[in-house]
C-alpha cells in the first residue's frame, strides 16, 4: 500500500490536545506510505450546536477510512450540559459496535526510569510487560436493560450483561494467538463463583479454544484477585482475556501501576480487516486539565504505534517505541513538566 486514508475524531476535553501532538509524530515519521488525513467535529460541541451525535452519512465516511485515531469523548462527570452517556454511547460504544472491534487491545509496560506507585520489591529487575484482552462488543456494554417504576421507591433498574459463544470465542481464541507470540501465558479474568452464567460460557470456551494451544500456559483469576496482583506481582502477567467492563476497569489500573494513564495506549481492533480499527489513548477527556496544556500526549503517540503496527508499518511502530521509550527515560531528569505541545515536539523532532 502506498497510500492510506486516516480518519481522525478529536473529541472533547483534552482529546484535541493529544491528538494534535499524535499527528505531529505521524507526520513527522519517514513512512514508505502517505497517510490522507480527514478531521471529523464529532462531541459535546458539536451536540450542542446540531443534536447530532454521529450522523449516519459521517458513520459511512468513517467506515471507508483504513483506520482510526480518536482522542476522547465525554463532557465533565456531573457536568449539566451533555447527559452521561450520551456520547460514550452514541459515539464511542457505538463505533466500537459498528465496526465489530471485539479486540480491545490495552497493552501495558512499565517503562524503564518511570515513576510506578509499586513498592521497589515489587518491580525490582522484574519485567511488568503485559495486554489486556478485553471483549469490546459484549458484556454490560450493549445497553440490554431498563428500569420500570422509574423516580419512584420502587424503582428496578436492570442491565443485562449479555455474552454469546460466538463472542466468547472468538476473543478468547485471539487471545491464545497473542499469547503464543509472546511469552506464552494466558490469564482468564472473570467472576464464576458468582456470575456462574456467563462465567461458566468464558471458562468453557477457555477450556475448549486452549486444547488447540497446547504450547500456552494458562491461568485463572477472580477479577477482585486479580486487582491483587496487578498491585503486588503484575509481572506476573503475560496476556490477559477478560470481559468489556472487568477490562475496562483492570485497565485503568493497569495504567495507574505503569506509569499512569498518560502512557496507556489501545487499539479497537477488528481482526477480520471488514471494517476500519480505531486507536486512542485508554483515558478520557480530562475536563479537570483540558485547555491548559497539561495533558500527557503520550498516550495518544504510543496509539499511532498501535494503529502503524496494525496496518503492517512496523518500522515505524518500532520507532515511536524507541524514541517514547527514551523521551521518558529522561523525564524524571527535567526541571519541571512539559506542556502538551512540549512532549509531542520532542517526540516528533526525534522520530
Ligand atoms: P479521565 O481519564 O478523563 O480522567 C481521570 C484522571 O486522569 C483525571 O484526573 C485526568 O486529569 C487524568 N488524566 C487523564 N488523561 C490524562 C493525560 N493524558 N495526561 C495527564 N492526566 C490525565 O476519566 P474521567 O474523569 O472518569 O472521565 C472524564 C470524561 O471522559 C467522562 O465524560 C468520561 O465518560 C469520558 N471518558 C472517555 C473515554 C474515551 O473517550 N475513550 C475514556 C474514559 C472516560
Ligand atoms: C474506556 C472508557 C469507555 C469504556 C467509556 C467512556 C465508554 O472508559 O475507553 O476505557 O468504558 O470503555
Ligand atoms: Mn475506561
Amino acid at each position: 500500500r502506498s497510500s492510506y486514508d486516516l480518519a481522525v475524531i478529536g473529541g472533547d476535553g483534552i482529546g484535541p490536545e493529544v491528538v494534535a501532538e499524535g499527528l505531529k509524530v505521524l507526520e513527522a515519521l519517514d513512512l514508505p506510505a502517505k497517510f490522507s488525513i480527514t478531521s471529523y467535529d464529532l462531541g459535546a460541541e458539536r451536540w450542542q450546536r446540531t443534536g447530532e451525535v454521529l450522523p449516519d452519512s459521517v458513520l459511512s465516511e468513517l467506515a471507508a477510512a483504513d483506520a482510526i485515531l480518536l482522542g476522547a469523548v465525554g463532557a465533565a462527570p456531573g457536568g449539566k450540559t451533555v447527559p452521561s452517556g450520551l456520547l460514550e454511547r452514541g459515539l464511542l460504544l457505538k463505533l466500537r459496535f459498528a465496526f465489530d472491534h471485539y479486540v480491545n487491545l490495552r497493552p501495558s509496560k512499565l517503562y524503564p526510569g518511570v515513576p510506578t506507585p509499586l513498592a521497589d520489591g515489587v518491580v525490582k529487575d522484574k519485567d511488568v510487560d503485559f495486554v489486556v484482552v478485553r471483549e469490546g462488543t459484549e458484556g454490560l456494554y450493549v445497553g440490554n436493560g431498563g428500569v420500570v417504576r422509574a423516580g419512584t421507591p420502587a424503582e428496578i433498574a436492570t442491565e443485562v450483561s449479555i455474552n454469546t459463544a460466538y463472542g466468547v470465542e472468538r476473543v478468547v481464541r485471539d487471545a491464545y494467538e497473542r499469547a503464543r507470540k509472546r511469552r506464552g501465558k494466558l490469564t482468564l479474568v472473570h467472576k464464576h463463583n458468582v456470575l456462574v452464567h456467563a462465567g461458566g460460557l468464558w471458562r468453557r470456551c477457555f477450556e475448549t479454544v486452549g486444547e488447540e494451544f497446547g504450547d500456552v500456559t494458562t491461568d485463572y483469576l477472580h477479577v477482585d484477585a486479580a486487582t491483587i496482583f496487578l498491585a503486588t506481582d503484575p509481572a506476573r502477567f503475560d496476556v490477559i482475556v477478560t470481559d468489556n467492563l472487568f477490562g475496562d476497569i483492570l485497565t485503568d489500573l493497569a495504567a495507574a501501576v505503569t506509569g499512569g494513564i498518560g502512557l496507556a495506549a489501545s487499539g479497537n481492533i477488528n481482526p477480520s480487516g471488514a471494517y476500519p480499527s480505531m486507536f486512542e489513548p485508554v483515558h478520557g477527556s480530562a475536563p479537570d486539565i483540558a485547555g491548559q496544556g497539561k495533558a500527557d500526549p503520550t498516550a495518544t503517540i504510543l496509539s499511532v504505534a498501535l494503529l502503524l503496527d496494525h496496518l503492517g508499518l512496523n518500522d515505524a511502530a518500532r520507532r515511536i517505541e524507541q524514541v517514547v521509550t527514551a523521551d521518558i527515560a529522561a523525564r524524571p531528569g527535567l526541571a519541571g513538566p512539559r506542556s502538551t505541545t512540549q512532549v509531542g515536539d520532542a517526540i516528533a523532532a526525534a522520530v
